[in-house]
């Protein structure tokens, strides 16, 4: 009987907000054993639906169901009791503690005087973590671990809960392929055991790989739910945007423009043998102005240090960087932004969006300098720059006043990138700029990045997503362990050929061009030492 019923399900739920219907009558129900894909644009209301559904928030109106009964969490902390898993968009374990206490926060063993075992605990959870092949050490403090794998451990977590259904909301976003693809192991094993799980993700490639039915979201109302092999991606993504078929194909696969964009001679970003054992070995590379270069690598190849390196934070053991031909001293933020770097880092939170703030005041907040001339900076001057990068970002808010923790998490990714622009920058160095974004608006920001481009701003653009790099890149830098190992220009620049330099370590025989032992305007190596 039970199994033709959901195992969790939401009756025509509303959630209002000042101001915004958050979600709007909404019906959803999630099979036993299926994994069932939640989709829609940066602020459709799927975390929304979520947090409804788990206790965070109590609907307006509806009722929700588990296992065919009608409850009312007045806690996550309920739902999770009751058995419903959920890693949040934004949630957080504990740093300071350690990966094993993490991964049974408030469920510890005892020992016979009730206090935590905590040899029982490092050993459960190492087994724990070995079932879903996640290689962590339970001892570790968890901020020791890369963001990629401290995601990881909250899935352990949520996978180790007895539980009935799992909830993730967009559980890839912090990911490493290799990590994407222990993760869909483990939602199998969840899936063949018999849990329902609710999949959130902008990344349409994965929805195809791991989910059997699909539930669209647009402005919070149900637009579409059903199986999902029935869609083809061109059809999920036109009930996404509410845009018709024919209008949504017009689009290539990426928003960068066709024509090729004319590069300076000279570099305006020459950064040279930047070392920092274990995870630099010696990366020189060179950005002209008007030009995009892409940074292509796997797990630990050493992208984001890379563009930490030439942005002064963290100190080097070797290495130089130049903007214009003058040096900027290293291990030093404050000078590579007085420099005119401008960098947006792959992890937003760390890197001080202030969700108590505005969304005016965090995105003009480190652009007053440049903005102030004469010292001054008018509420008039402000107002046109926040109104200019709310508009060209498509960031969906209230209005400029509304503080950003209020925002769906696409949309507080964008502020973070509107604060960056409006410095006027000479070089950007983007750190997956549109992870976490809808298929809309990411489109939105690589149109961005290719104008930013057109206009001059030397960019350096680093996406886990190949063909990303490829569609955006005028020359693409592969880096493995540390080190370059390759340089592609234009034409050459393809997801065929950076996989085999990053497989080999090379290109692929006979690239014509040359860019082997070629790569005359310097992003060359220095790597093997
Ligand atoms: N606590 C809140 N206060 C006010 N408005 C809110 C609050 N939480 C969400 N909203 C609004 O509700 C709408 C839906 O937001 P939600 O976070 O559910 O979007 P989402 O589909 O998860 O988007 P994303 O893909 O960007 O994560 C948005 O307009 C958002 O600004
Ligand atoms: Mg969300």
């Amino acid at each position: 009987m039970e199994r033709a019923n959901p195992v969790l399900e939401v009756r025509r739920g509303t959630k209002r907000f000042p101001g915004v219907l958050a979600l709007d009558a909404v019906t959803f129900g999630l099979m036993p054993g299926e994994v069932h894909a939640l989709v829609g644009e940066n602020g459709a209301g799927k975390s929304t639906l979520i947090k409804v559904l788990t206790g965070v928030y109590q609907p307006d109106e509806g009722e929700v169901l588990f296992r065919g009964e009608e409850v009312s969490f007045s806690s996550p902390g309920e739902s999770q009791a009751a058995g419903i898993s959920t890693i949040y968009q934004e949630v957080n374990l504990i740093p300071l503690l350690s990966v094993a206490q993490n991964v049974f926060l408030g469920r510890e063993p005892r020992n016979g005087l009730g206090l935590i075992d905590i040899p029982r605990m490092n050993r459960d959870a190492g087994e724990i973590l070995g079932r879903y092949g996640i290689e962590a050490d339970p001892k570790a403090s968890l901020n020791s671990l890369s963001l990629g794998l401290q995601q990881m451990v909250a899935i352990a977590r949520a996978a180790s809960i007895d539980a009935r259904a799992v909830i993730m909301d967009e559980p890839t976003s912090s990911l490493e392929a290799k990590e994407v693809q222990t993760l869909f192991g483990v939602i199998r094993q969840l899936r063949e055991g018999g849990i329902g799980v609710i999949y959130v993700s902008h990344r349409m490639d994965e929805l195809y790989e791991i989910c059997d039915a699909v539930t669209v979201l647009r402005d919070g109302k149900l637009v579409h739910s059903g199986s999902l092999s029935k869609l083809s991606k061109l059809e999920l993504v036109s009930m996404m945007l509410g845009r018709e078929l024919d209008e949504v194909q017009k689009k290539g696969a990426t928003n960068f423009g066709e024509e090729d964009r004319t590069a300076a001679e000279e570099p305006v970003l020459e950064a040279r043998n930047l070392t920092q054992r274990p995870l630099l070995r010696g990366v020189s590379l060179d950005v002209r102005p008007g030009e995009i270069l892409g940074l292509a690598g796997l797990l630990g190849a050493g992208r984001t240090e890379t563009a930490k390196a030439i942005f002064g934070a963290g100190q080097l053991d070797a290495g130089s960087v130049k903007v214009n031909g003058k040096a900027v001293k290293t291990g030093s933020p404050a000078s590579a932004i007085r420099a005119g770097i401008a960098f947006l880092p792959e992890d937003r939170k760390s890197e001080g969006i202030i969700p108590d703030l505005s969304v005016r005041e965090n995105i003009v907040a480190a652009a007053l300098p440049r903005l102030s001339r004469a010292g001054l900076v008018s509420e008039k001057a402000q107002d046109e720059v926040v109104e200019r990068f709310m508009g060209s970002l498509g960031i969906k808010a209230s209005g400029p006043d509304q503080p950003v923790r209020e925002l769906s998490g696409g949309n507080q990714q964008k502020v973070m990138l509107a604060r960056w622009l409006c410095m006027n920058p000479k070089v950007l160095i983007l750190d997956e700029p549109t992870r976490g974004i809808d298929v809309g608006a990411k489109a939105e920001i690589q149109k961005l990045v290719d104008d930013l481009a057109r206009d001059g701003l030397g960019v350096v653009f680093i996406s886990s997503e190949l063909e990303e790099v490829v569609e955006g890149s005028d020359r693409a830098v592969a880096l493995k362990e540390g080190a370059v190992v390759g340089v592609l220009s234009g034409d050459e620049v393809s997801e065929r050929n950076l996989l085999s330099m990053l497989a080999e370590g090379g290109t692929e025989g006979g690239t014509e061009g040359g860019t082997e032992g070629g790569a005359t305007d310097g992003p060359e190596n220095g790597g093997q030492g």
